[in-house]
Parts: structure tokens; sequence; C-alpha cells
């Protein structure tokens, strides 16, 4: 065994930077932290290259010393907490004295300091934690901090890093979330050459702020009073968006992440909203020093609650109250909301734990629905899709209850969902011409605007050649997006599909799965659009046609949902129920 080491200063110092700067954007996160935090009402912050050649925030707020310049870069220095007891009263964004240090040591870092006007500043300029300068330096009362070369000392690191598009997606989210938490300070970013927000008005008003940044219109907006807590949410349902990118949580002005805390709001938006959409939610509370404990995390993005489940009812009830059935659209056929009062209606039993997976039509057996295609159960060999049934002499017999259709066969009756059926087969057509690329793309008369964020508007620009291959024609505008053609039959689905397709390019996503999921995705959603609803008109020969359809189909026995297609009942079970 070789012997234990105690590490030099310098390893240490580069070890544990790394639990605090894991990505360019950490780095803005601390800078934009200790600027809010010396009390700045203006911030401005610019990044070149993703932030890896070059990062500055420049803020007007306290300054910090020169003689005390060493010291902000020393690990384990700090001017917000003094003993331990201090840790759990900490109102300000940082208290670890690990930031700056941090930095240094992977960067070249500057800081340019004064704290009074006309009095004379200082800077101070390491690079990889060595000192290369410190001397006095005539500049106005606040802080600029520039970091440059990022990870130039550690390759493995930069090896490891996301896309340049990710990581400029990643600053601009966390300069969002504290320009989102503090409207009372004036913000601007700027990347590479694009302005993201100029000059953020400053107010007290968090909602004017939420608007400013995203523009949304269809404001909504709850408040209750708590005697421990304040909570104001801003919900926006009608604005859904595909992914969680428009849900922000701050306590205490803190921006933090906490998925159970979002899942309590999202729940009670559950029936009200398309599913797989996310309202936008903005999420402001104020929680007093003893209930809370941000000492979790080296980033300080999680808090300890002391009671979970009180804050997150309390979250869930705000909405709930607000966003009641009669206010906002009802989206048919969606879960209940936890609690309320019409329960599902029961299902019908199955047959076998797996039997809910069923991909196939259903059978009757004595007192049970089983599933005719596979279940899915372990060990057992999958059937074909439409094992048990047989596509010839399908007779139609007539509708019931405005969406079965039932037909006979000499062995057997069947009850077919008529509006699934006709999912099944246009999903299956339309699907074939995406996969042979025989997509038409269809103009519009009238352009159709959809509204983005700037990093959803850039990930599609820099895409335009993979956005003609599906068929689509955008101009672009500063929010917005206006879609001039589009694949043909996809109309209506402007907005879900550009969310789509942009959140998958800038999660990195290949081109490929995205064509191949968002055209899945597209093709389900057009399909049930395209297909006959319940209570929709019928005629003999168009239900017969249906069978004759669907026997063509690779997967007959079920909707592109999974939903099964057909409920069939033999006549020997007939026989046997009814004692015949
Ligand atoms: N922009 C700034 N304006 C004024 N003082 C600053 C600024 N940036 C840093 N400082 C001073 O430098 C000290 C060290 O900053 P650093 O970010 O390393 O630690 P911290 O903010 O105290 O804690 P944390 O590591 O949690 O961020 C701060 O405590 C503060 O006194
Ligand atoms: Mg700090």
């Amino acid at each position: 065994m070789p012997r234990i080491n105690v590490l030099p200063e310098e390893v240490r110092n580069y070890i544990s930077c790394g639990e605090v700067i894991e990505s360019p954007y950490s780095v803005v996160k601390e800078l934009v932290e200790n600027a809010l935090d010396s009390g700045a009402s203006r911030i401005d912050v610019k990044a070149l290259d993703a932030g890896l050649s070059f990062i500055s925030v420049t803020d007007n707020g306290s300054g910090i010393a020169y003689d005390e310049l060493p010291l902000a870069v020393a690990p384990f220095a700090t001017s917000k907490i003094k003993c331990k007891n201090d840790i759990s009263q900490v109102r300000s964004l940082g208290f670890r004295g690990e930031a700056l240090a941090s930095v240094c040591n992977v960067a070249a870092l500057k800081i340019f300091s004064s704290v009074a006007d006309g009095v004379a500043g200082g800077m101070i300029y390491r690079e990889g934690g060595r000192e290369i300068d410190y001397r006095k330096f005539a500049c106005p009362k606040g802080t600029t901090v520039e970091v440059r070369k990022l990870f130039f000392n550690a390759p493995v690191r930069k090896r490891f890093l996301k896309s340049p598009k990710y990581m400029n997606g990643e600053i601009l989210r966390i300069v969002q979330e504290y320009a989102l938490s503090r409207p009372d300070v004036v913000f601007s970013l700027r990347i590479d050459d694009k302005n993201y927000f100029n000059d953020l008005d400053a107010s007290d008003d968090e909602r004017a702020r939420v608007l400013k940044i995203f523009g949304f219109e269809n404001a909504d907006y709850a408040e209750i009073a708590n005697p421990v807590m304040g909570l104001r949410c801003f919900a926006y349902p009608l604005e859904y968006k595909s992914s969680r990118r428009w849900q922000f949580i701050f306590v205490n002005k803190r921006p933090i992440t906490n998925s159970a805390f979002l899942k309590a709001a999202e729940n009670a938006f559950e029936g009200y909203l398309p599913r797989g959409k996310h309202p936008p939610l903005f999420i402001y509370m104020t929680a007093s020093s003893g209930i809370i404990d941000v000492n979790v995390h080296p980033a300080k993005r999680e808090i300890r609650f002391q009671s979970p489940r009180t804050f997150y009812q309390m979250v869930y009830d705000v909405l709930r109250n607000k966003y009641s059935k009669n206010k906002m659209a009802v989206y048919p056929g969606k879960p209940e909301i936890p609690g309320d009062s019409a329960a599902p209606p029961p299902a019908l039993p199955l047959q076998g734990a797996d039997a809910p997976k069923t991909t196939g039509a259903m059978i009757y057996t004595q007192g049970h629905c089983a599933a005719a295609a596979h279940t899915g159960a372990e060990g057992r060999k999958p059937e074909a899709p439409d094992a048990g049934i047989r596509w010839d002499n399908f007779r139609y017999v007539g509708k019931s209850h405005g969406k079965f259709l039932i037909f006979s066969t000499p062995d057997a009756i069947h009850i077919m969902d008529f509006h699934a059926a006709a999912e099944r087969i246009n999903y299956e057509k339309i699907q074939l011409k995406i996969t042979s690329g025989n997509i038409a793309a269809q103009k519009l008369l009238v352009p159709v605007e959809v509204k983005l964020d700037a990093s959803e508007i850039d990930a599609l620009k820099e895409n335009s050649a993979f956005l003609v291959k599906l068929g689509l024609a955008l101009k672009y505008s500063i929010r917005s997006v206006f879609v001039q053609s589009l694949p043909a039959g996809f109309s209506g689905l402007e907005k879900d599909m550009l969310e789509k397709i942009s959140a998958c390019l800038i999660d990195g996503k290949k081109h490929n799965d995205i064509f191949e999921s968002l055209a899945d995705r597209a093709v389900k959603i057009i399909a049930c659009h395209m297909s006959p609803r319940a209570g929709d008109d019928i005629r003999a020969h168009e239900a017969e046609a249906f069978i004759g359809e669907l026997k063509k189909c690779s997967e007959p026995l079920r909707c592109p949902h999974g939903r099964p297609v057909m409920f069939t009942i033999p006549v020997s079970k007939m026989d046997l129920v009814l004692r015949r």
C-alpha cells in the first residue's frame, strides 16, 4: 500500500473548486451572486465563446477595499459570516468564502474594484491560483470581475463540457434566474455579439420582470399571506410549454431547484393542460431562517425545509384554489386532480400482472377481459399483435353509444372504438410519408406566430437547413418565430413542434433522433386530430372500410397512444356464459 500523503494546498484547492465551478455558467452564477450581495443596483454580464475565453460581471455595489483584494480571492475568506451560528441566519447569497478562490484556481481572474468614486481602487490578477499582479488602480465605485482562459489547467474537465450552444443556454438561464429573483436591480446580458436583455428596468414588481423577460401576455397571478411564509406564484397555464425550462422557484430571493415543489405545483394543473405540457411557473417564497437550511450543497441551489410537506401542500393549494375548473380550459379525458371529488371509473378486471400494458384487442374470457395481444409478462413470448383476430368476414352490425362500431364474424362479436381505429390508420399513413421523405411542405397564407425565448430562437436559426428538410420555413423576430410553411397536415401544431425541436437542439440531440421523435410525436397528434370522434356520423361502408384499412396496418389492434382498438367476445364464451 502506498504511504498516505497530505496533499499540498495547491492540489487541495484544485480538487475542492471542482464542486463549485463545474461549467462557465457556475462562474457567472458566483459572480452575479457576489454582485447582488454587494448591494448593487445595476449588474452587467458579458460572455464570449460560451464563457470559456471571457466572462465579465460589473456591478455598482459596495466594492472591495484595495488592501482586502488578496483576501477576497483567498479560500474560506468571507465578509458574510463570522461564526458557525451565522450560517443558520444567513440572508446573503454567498457565505462560504470559496467562490473567487475556486475560480482563480482554474482560470485567469482579474478584479478591479473601488469602495467609492474618487477613491483610489485596486486591481488583483491571479492565474491558476498564483498571484500575477496586484496594484492600485483608478476605477469607479463598484467591482468588475473578469475571468479568462477558464479550465486552461483542467483539460479533462474541458473535454467533458457540453456544446457551446448548451453552455450559452445555461448562462442565459442563470442570469434570467437572478434577474427574476431581483426585479429591483437593473440587469444586462451580452453573449458574444448578442444582447439578451438590455437594461431590464428596475421595479419592485416581480410580475413586471417576468413579463419583461418572457413577454407572457396571459398573465395570471395568485398570492397568499401566511404568518410564517409569504408565497407568491405566477403561473401562465395558457402559455404551456413542452419542457420545464420556464419554471422557477425563489426562496428568500435565492433561486433554488426543488423538483418536489414543481411537481406539487404541476399537480394543481393536472387535468387542465394537455398531457406532457408544463405551465410556466414563477414561485416566490419568503421563509424565516429557522425553517430552512441553505448549507446543503456547495452551489447553494438546494434548501432543506423543516417540514417540506407543509410547503408542498401550500404551493399546491394556492394554485389549485386559483386555477379552479371554472377558470381554465379543461382538456378532456385527463386524470382527475388528486383529492378531487370524482374518482376515475373502475377499470375492467384484467388478467395477469402486466395486463394494463396490453397492446392489442381485448378478448372476453370468463368474467374477465384478457388481452389478445402480448401482455409483456416476463418469460412469455409475445404473441403477434393481432393474435386471435381473423380479419375475414367482418359484417357491420351497427353503432352503439355514439362511439363503438359493432361487427360480427362467424366466431365472435367485435366492439371497435372507431376513433382509436382511425387514429391507427392515419398514423401509419403519415408515418409512411415521413419515412419515405414524401412529406410535402404546405405554405401558409398568413404566417403563424409562435412565441419563443432567445435561446430557442437561436437554436432554430442555427439549424435552418435541418428545418427545411422537415418542410419548415421560418422568419425570426426578437421574441417570436413566424411559420411560413410547415409539413402538410401539421397545421395547428406549430407551437408544439417548434418547442420540441428547439428543446432537443439545445439539449444537443442529434438531428436524426430529433427527426424520429418529432415525427412520431407529431404524427400521433395529427392522426388523432384527423380521426373521427365520438358522436361523429359514420356510414356502413365507412365502417367496413376501417376493417380493410386496419388489416393493412402493422399494429392494427392498438392506437398510436397504446389504447386497444377492439374488444372481442368469442361466441364460445357467450355460449358458456349464456349456458347455450
Ligand atoms: N462584487 C463584489 N463586490 C463586493 N465585494 C465582493 C464582490 N465579490 C466578492 N466580494 C468580497 O469577496 C469575498 C469573497 O467572495 P467569494 O465569492 O469568494 O465568497 P462569498 O461570496 O463570501 O461566499 P461563496 O463562496 O459562498 O460565494 C466576499 O465575501 C466579499 O466580501
Ligand atoms: Mg460569493
